[in-house]
């Protein structure tokens, strides 16, 4: 793991896509850029909704990025443009307090909460002027991450254009955390693939303390990402919230009954370290102590001795405060399940046995039936979508990211790729319009790439 401030020379990868930006960064502030800076998004390939639980997650990071062109500027303001003009621009003055408007998440307040969380780190005011292009290449709203990519990509350039310097470590937890500025209160995978990805592994992302590992993936293994083509965006909705309140009250209630100090814990892992038990023994405490049919508030504050007050305060968050049900048993399983899964999956990978592919194929199927059934963040069009994927030849298929929408992953034989991407296009794309317009976007093969970095002109 680096301990260094991300930077190199130009990126190969991105020369075509930087001269194109180069160009229009000219044409829009007749100056040329000072710098590049680029984050990838990423693919979870095991692991869903199990990192703001405490749990490690096994992404890569995907070969498409958000890429800025920037220059440092004397004009007292922060301008942003985007090369989709579908992204309207925006300024900022530097002596302003940076807000974010979390009923209203437009694509630059996450850029914002890069520069906050950059900026509080290091207590710098005013900050640094500076004129940005951003390009993306990674379909909004799909699960592939491309707001935290843009909040990544936000941190390092504000870290640069304020000459400051940070560890991709550091720059990942603090964008990890600056992006709850926009209200969803994500674990810290996003950003951490962002920053500690490297070109050709996946990486197990352990938290507290955030430590990336090496995951090599079986030869003949190939990674194909599709698009369901339902848009998630979770800023927008409470689901993911949901969950994350669900996971914090289920750990609650397990930890009263096992008489540990439940207050102070408020992760799932944390009860686990603290009962030093393993995960099967997790599963069986989740069967002892919770019930299957959801929980009332009534009964959350009856079981836990709080007052309604004290429900709404300290376990929900702001945007779910109407939330009447709570399915603890559901989220408490999965969670404990999924956590083992990542683990098998590792060491499936590290002992490469003969039928690693079909293991772990069978790992990505658990992991999606226990998406959809226990943690209900599928939907219809994403299990259709993984069931085809399924019939086409993929070993493994399962939704990635938040999910309710966005992509699956599936793990195909690298013999199997062609006649596979045919049969998906034919069964999920071509015979739908507004899914055969996107198609090009949302089918595609991709390789473990390489963590954000700043990019210098030769
Ligand atoms: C989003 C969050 C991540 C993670 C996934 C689900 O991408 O930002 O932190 O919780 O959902 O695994």
């Amino acid at each position: 793991m680096s301990e260094n401030p991300p930077r190199c020379e130009t990126d190969v990868r991105c020369n075509g896509r930087l001269q194109d930006l180069k160009r229009q960064f000219e044409k829009k502030f007749g100056e040329s850029p000072h710098f590049y800076a680029h984050a990838p998004g990423r693919v979870n390939l095991i692991g869903e909704h199990v990192d703001y639980c405490g749990y490690s997650v096994l992404p890569m990071a995907v070969q498409r990025s958000i890429l800025a062109a920037v220059s440092v500027s004397s004009s007292g303001t922060i301008e942003l443009t985007n090369t989709n003009p579908q992204y309207k621009d925006f300024t900022v003055p530097c002596l302003e307090e940076i807000t974010i408007d979390r009923d209203n998440p437009e694509w630059y307040y996450y850029f914002l909460c890069g520069v906050k969380g950059v900026q509080e780190n290091f207590g710098i005011s005013p900050l640094a002027g500076m004129r940005c292009v951003l390009d993306g290449t990674i379909p909004p709203s799909s699960g592939l991450s491309s707001s935290s990519a843009l909040v990544c990509c936000a941190g390092l350039v504000t870290m640069e254009a304020n000459q400051k310097s940070l560890s991709k470590v550091a720059l990942a937890e603090i964008c990890a955390k600056c992006e709850r500025y926009i209200g969803t209160e994500g674990g810290g995978m996003d950003q951490s693939i962002s920053f500690l990805a490297e070109e050709g592994t996946a990486k197990l992302i352990d938290f507290d303390p955030l430590c990336a590992t090496d995951v090599k993936l079986p030869d003949g293994a190939v990674f194909v990402i599709s698009n369901c083509c339902v848009e998630m965006n979770k800023a927008a909705s409470s689901h993911f919230n949901i969950r994350v309140v669900e996971c914090r009250i289920a750990t609650k209630v397990l930890a009263k009954s096992k008489g540990l100090d439940w207050n102070r814990l408020a992760k799932l892992a944390q009860v686990q370290t603290e009962l030093k038990a393993s995960l099967e023994e997790m599963l069986a405490l989740v069967d002892e102590a919770l019930h299957p049919e959801p929980y009332n508030r009534e009964e959350i504050c009856r079981v836990l001795g709080v007052t309604a007050e004290q429900l709404c305060t300290d376990l929900l968050s702001a945007n779910t405060q109407h939330v009447t049900h709570f399915k603890l048993y559901q989220r408490a399983r999965h969670v404990y399940g999924e956590a083992g899964r990542v683990l098998r999956f590792k060491a499936v990978c590290d002992s490469e046995p003969s039928e690693a592919m079909q293991l772990l194929g069978d790992l990505m199927n658990q992991s999606h039936a226990s998406c959809r059934d226990l943690y209900e963040c599928s939907c219809p069009e994403l299990d259709q979508l993984v069931d085809t994927c399924l019939e086409a030849g993929a070993v493994g298929s399962r939704l990635t990211g938040a999910g309710w929408g966005g992509c699956a992953v599936s793990m195909v034989p690298s013999e199997k790729v062609e006649s596979f991407l045919r049969a998906v296009r034919e069964a999920y794309y071509t015979h739908d319009s507004r899914r055969a317009a996107m198609e090009e976007q949302s089918l595609f093969v991709s390789k473990p790439g390489g963590g954000a970095a700043i990019f210098l002109e030769k």
